[in-house]
């Protein structure tokens, strides 16, 4: 493959900033300074080294961000306010994706790939990933609000969600987890119960949870152990 092209898939550099580097003799193969973005290299053979660092090749990247409010969980949005919008240049032209979609308004845990296939696998309804949502309600939830809601209920349009667990926080505060995942699905099920959210946020996605170090919008790579974790992800065993 392309030089340019494996330090961009890398999340290292947009193919034409590596391009320049490479010009100015900032990465070498085999200890030799490569001359153009287009040296062809093998990336599981040549040993590539990228301003004195190492590359290590992925094919893939496994991002792990705290979603903000305001922003859309898909690749393009008219008004340039992406999840992936909130990467650096290098990282906006690799492909990624969101695994699942959040509304504008729901904040928190949200898987990035440019994997497509651990994305199906993952999001397919046999493999019941578990998603832990924190809820705020307008109003009091009262206890037979909460069997509602964790016994299973027609949304309208012909969707009947599953049973579910659901604990209570507070008066108007609850947690639930989902193992599907339908349109407007927590907004929807608290509707029929007569009440409206005010606050969503997904507290985890199957292993992964929001991390107190993780600011809204902020992001980090997934651990090589968390994403064999992902791939050989089971209901019963979360994973392990
Ligand atoms: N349910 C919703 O209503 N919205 C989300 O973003 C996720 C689940």
């Amino acid at each position: 493959m392309r030089l340019d092209k494996l330090l961009n898939e890398c999340g290292l550099a947009t193919r034409s900033e590596a391009s320049k580097l490479i010009r100015k003799g900032g990465v070498t193969v085999n200890g030799v300074p490569a001359k153009s973005g287009g040296d062809p290299v093998d990336p599981e053979k040549d040993a590539v080294v990228f301003c004195g660092r190492p590359v290590e090749y992925r094919k893939f990247t496994y991002i792990l961000m705290n979603k903000p409010e305001g922003t859309v969980s898909s690749t393009d949005g008219k008004d340039g306010d992406t999840v992936i919008s909130l990467l650096p240049p290098e990282l906006r032209k690799i492909g990624l994706f969101p695994c699942g979609r959040l509304d504008k308004d729901t904040v928190g845990c949200l898987l990035l790939t440019n994997d497509g296939s651990l994305s199906h696998f993952l999001l397919s309804p046999k493999r019941h990933v578990d998603k832990k949502y924190f809820v705020r309600c307008e109003k009091y939830v009262s206890d037979s609000d909460l069997a509602l809601l964790s016994g299973g209920l027609d949304i309208g349009n012909g969707e009947k969600t599953a049973k579910t667990d659901v604990m209570r926080i507070s008066e108007k505060e609850f947690e639930i987890t989902l193992r599907e995942g339908m349109y407007h699905q927590i907004k929807r099920m608290v509707e029929r119960t007569g009440n409206s959210v005010v606050f969503l946020e997904r507290t985890s996605f199957a292993f992964l949870t929001s991390e107190p170090t993780l600011g809204r919008g902020e992001w980090r790579y997934l651990t090589p152990e968390e994403e064999e974790r992902l791939k050989r992800y089971d209901k019963n065993t979360n994973g392990r």
